[in-house]
C-alpha cells in the first residue's frame, strides 16, 4: 500500500493510473477502522478497482466540538488493517491539505429538507461539513466508483445529492450495514461505550427488529411510540425513532402497505450517540 499525504501528488499518481486503464474505487473514512469499513474496502476490491481509502477526521462536520476532540484515533492499527485487507492507496492528509484556505467561508450546499430532518435536525451543520470534505476529497481522488455504508443512511442520500449538484458521473455504491454478533451496528463510537452500556446498546437493533416484525398497514403512531419506549426503558436518551419513506426520507404516519419504508434511530447512552437503521419493506 502506498501512503500519500499531499493532494497534488496523489492526484497526479491517480491520473497516470487512469490513463493506464485502471478504474479508481474510493472509500472515504475518518479512521478508527473496524470490520464495517473493511467490508467497504473488500467490496471496492471485488469490483476490480484500484482501491483508494482516505482517513481524515473532518472538523467541519462535528456540530459538537467535544465529539471531535474525543473521536478515536488509531492510525497505526488502521494502516495495518488496510495493508492486511488489500487497500492499494491510503490518503492521509493534514487539515491544511483539505482546507488550504481555512475552514471559514466554505461552500454552502442546497440540500433541501434533507438538512432539516433526522440527523440534519439534531446535528445542525453536520451535512454541510460532510459535503465540504466530500467535494474536496472527490475532486482530489476523482474516483469512478464511490463506496459508502448504509449505516449512515441519510449521509448516503446527502452525498448522492452532492453528486447531482456537482454533475458528477461517478457510480455510488451503498454497502449494507455490518453488525457485531449480537446485532449492534459496528461504529468507531462503540469503543467509547462502558461495559454496561455496550450490553444495552443492542436494544437499538432489537427495536429496529421489533418495528420490522410488527409493521402493519395503517397508522404507525402507536408502533413508533412503543419502539421509543423500548429505548427509554433501557435509559437511552432518544433523539428520534422514525419511520420514513425509504427513497425520500419523508416521515410516514400512515402506511399504505406498499410504500418502501426505512426505520431510523438515534439515541444516546450517556454521552455516546449511536445511530442505526433498517429497511422495513
Ligand atoms: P466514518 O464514520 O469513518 O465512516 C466511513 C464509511 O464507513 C461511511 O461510508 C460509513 O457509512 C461506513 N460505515 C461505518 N460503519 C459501518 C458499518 N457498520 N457497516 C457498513 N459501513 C459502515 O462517515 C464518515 O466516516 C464521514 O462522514 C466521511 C464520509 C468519511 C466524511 O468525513
Amino acid at each position: 500500500m502506498i501512503i500519500f499525504k499531499k493532494a497534488e501528488v496523489l492526484n497526479a499518481y491517480l491520473t497516470k493510473k487512469r490513463s493506464e486503464g485502471k478504474n479508481i474505487g474510493f472509500v472515504p473514512t475518518m479512521g478508527a477502522l473496524h470490520t464495517g469499513h473493511l467490508t467497504l474496502i473488500e467490496t471496492c476490491r471485488r469490483d476490480e478497482n484500484l482501491c483508494v481509502c482516505s482517513i481524515f477526521v473532518n472538523p467541519t462536520q462535528f456540530n459538537d466540538p467535544k465529539d471531535f476532540l474525543k473521536y478515536p484515533v488509531t492510525i497505526e492499527n488502521d494502516i495495518y488493517l488496510l495493508e492486511k485487507n488489500g487497500a492499494d492507496i491510503l490518503f492521509l492528509p493534514l487539515k491544511d491539505e483539505i482546507y488550504p484556505n481555512g475552514t471559514n467561508n466554505l461552500a454552502h450546499y442546497e440540500l433541501g429538507y434533507l438538512e432539516s430532518l433526522l440527523e440534519g435536525k439534531y446535528r445542525p451543520g453536520h451535512f454541510q461539513g460532510v459535503c465540504q470534505v466530500m467535494e474536496r476529497l472527490l475532486h482530489i481522488v476523482a474516483p469512478d466508483h464511490l463506496y459508502m455504508g448504509q449505516k449512515d443512511y441519510q449521509q448516503c442520500m446527502v452525498v448522492k445529492r452532492l453528486l447531482q449538484i456537482t454533475k458528477s458521473k461517478m457510480i455510488f455504491h451503498t454497502v449494507p450495514t455490518v453488525r457485531e454478533p449480537d446485532g449492534l451496528a459496528m461504529s468507531s463510537r462503540n469503543t467509547r461505550l462502558n461495559e454496561d452500556d455496550r450490553k444495552k446498546a443492542v436494544t437499538i437493533y432489537k427495536t429496529l427488529l421489533f418495528l420490522k416484525q410488527n409493521l402493519m398497514p395503517g397508522d404507525l403512531f402507536s408502533l413508533s411510540l412503543q419502539a421509543a419506549n423500548m429505548l427509554t426503558a433501557e435509559h437511552f436518551k432518544v433523539d428520534y425513532v422514525a419511520i420514513a419513506d425509504a427513497d425520500t426520507l419523508e416521515p410516514v404516519e400512515v402506511w399504505n402497505g406498499k410504500q418502501p419504508l426505512v426505520a431510523l434511530i438515534a439515541a444516546f447512552l450517556h454521552e455516546v450517540r449511536l445511530i442505526d437503521n433498517m429497511m422495513l419493506v
